[in-house]
């Protein structure tokens, strides 16, 4: 087990450059083998989540080629084999090689993904995508089955506007016959990259970005050049450290557009924030004013970025609320945040936040990726040194977290035990 040890109440002064969003990366990866020849996909996050991916597109056949940012795939001798037990349930994004299999190959079967324990998590809006397509879908106890003697294009209505089932449904329809239309679509910005990357291909996907997304299947995609948009998730943790202990605190390479749910709330709480056509600079104080947030899809304000924000409230003067709506196991950082310090009633999938509050270092569990950066942003800010177990989540995730930190000042290493 890996283990990070953090020295926090250091300023944090410097520049962060955000990586490419891992949520885009995780589906351009398997979307890759759709196309017949090369694709080079640029500024993908070098985090264990794109590893497990690109080992499975070589496990499949495909030549992987990784050079630092880019990475280089060759998907014509891609085999129609069933991804191993282990690799599929290191991550809750191996689902994106259902669509892409299907689209490509008419048949998939895989195993149940795995991922992070912050909510039931099922798949049944991206299996019924796939039913309205034309596939029958058996399931076997431990793996799915999915096949179609032929994919035909279909008007899909998502009960929920899920980012899992918006693009796994692009991936099996831009190869199907005629026009599909996804409505009450998720409308997440790594939609709109996925959908990019795929036009780049030679798809024709229109209004990805909008709730109805409308698909004109092709017979074929070719090679491309594409490159991953900046993670917002990564870029509003950094914001938030930089809120609790950054002076003159700059990320960038950030769109702040992807941002504004944070950055506006940021700003209703006293926050100082410089904000750039490509960056965002930060300069903490000692307090904020109360806030109240509730997690929705984008445009609104992300759950992945609940659990870290969570921590800023500790230098709010008075009560603050947060409402989780998206995942209902999303509060397992809570108890965590307690142990540091911090003031919090919990009821139902609301949390009410007693600031301010003293933040001391102690010994923490990262139970899931955010949760973890969350503990990071504690632990930067608490007195004394905090020990964080099970950091492989953050590790999923954020892109050399510790070399980062580590150059705008904070004392932070890890270990392994
Ligand atoms: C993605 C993100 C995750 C983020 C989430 C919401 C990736 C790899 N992960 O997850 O970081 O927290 O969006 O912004 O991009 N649901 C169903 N049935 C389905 C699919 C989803 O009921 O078939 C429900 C889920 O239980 C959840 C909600 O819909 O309550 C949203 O899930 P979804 O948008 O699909 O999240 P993911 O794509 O898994």
């Amino acid at each position: 087990m890996k283990i990070m040890k953090i020295k926090g109440q250091e300023r944090l002064t410097g520049t962060i450059k955000i990586s490419g969003a891992k949520n885009s990366s995780v589906a351009l990866l398997p979307a890759s083998l759709l196309a017949d020849d090369d694709v080079t996909i640029c500024n993908v996050p070098e985090i264990t989540d794109t590893d497990v991916l690109c080992e499975m597109l070589e496990f499949l056949g495909a030549d992987v080629r990784r050079a630092s940012e880019s990475v280089v795939i060759s998907p014509d001798k891609i085999e129609n084999k069933i991804i191993p037990k282990e690799l599929t349930k290191k991550l809750r994004a191996s689902y994106y090689f259902m669509g892409a299999l299907l689209g490509k190959k008419k048949h998939v079967e895989m195993y149940l993904p795995g991922g992070c324990s912050i909510g039931a998590r099922p798949i049944d809006l991206h299996l019924k995508g796939f039913e309205s397509l034309g596939a029958t879908i058996t399931n076997d106890g431990e793996k799915y089955i999915v096949d179609a003697k032929e994919l035909k294009g279909a008007h899909i209505y998502l009960d929920i506007a899920s980012v899992g089932a918006t693009i796994n449904i692009m991936l099996a329809a831009v190869l199907a016959k005629g026009k599909t239309i996804i409505d009450n679509a998720a409308k997440e910005p790594e939609i709109v990259n996925v959908a990019t990357y795929l036009n780049n291909m030679g798809a024709r996907i229109r209004g990805a970005g909008t709730s109805e997304i409308r698909i004109e299947g092709v017979q074929k995609l070719h090679g491309c050049y594409h490159e991953v948009i900046p993670d917002r998730i990564e870029t509003g943790t950094y914001i938030i450290i930089g809120a609790l202990v950054g002076e003159k605190f700059k990320v960038y390479n950030v769109i702040p557009e992807h941002v504004e749910a944070l950055t506006s709330k940021l700003e209703e709480m006293g926050v100082d924030l410089e904000i750039g056509s490509d960056y965002i600079i930060v300069n903490s104080k000692d307090s904020y004013k109360p806030a109240n947030i509730k997690t929705m899809v984008y445009p609104g304000f992300p759950t992945d970025l609940q659990q870290p924000f969570s921590v800023l409230l500790s230098k709010c003067m008075g009560t603050s609320k947060v409402e989780e709506t998206i995942w209902e196991n999303r509060f397992m950082h809570l108890p965590e945040l307690e142990k540091m310090g911090m003031d919090i009633e919990r009821s139902g999938m609301v949390a009410t936040f007693h600031g301010p509050n003293k933040l001391e270092g102690t010994e923490v569990q990262a139970t899931d990726l955010r949760a973890g950066a969350a503990l990071v942003a504690a632990a930067l800010a608490a007195e004394g040194e905090t020990t964080i177990y099970n950091v492989e989540h953050i590790l999923r995730g954020y892109e050399g977290i510790v070399e980062k930190l580590t150059d705008v000042g904070a004392k932070i290493k890890i270990e392994e035990i």
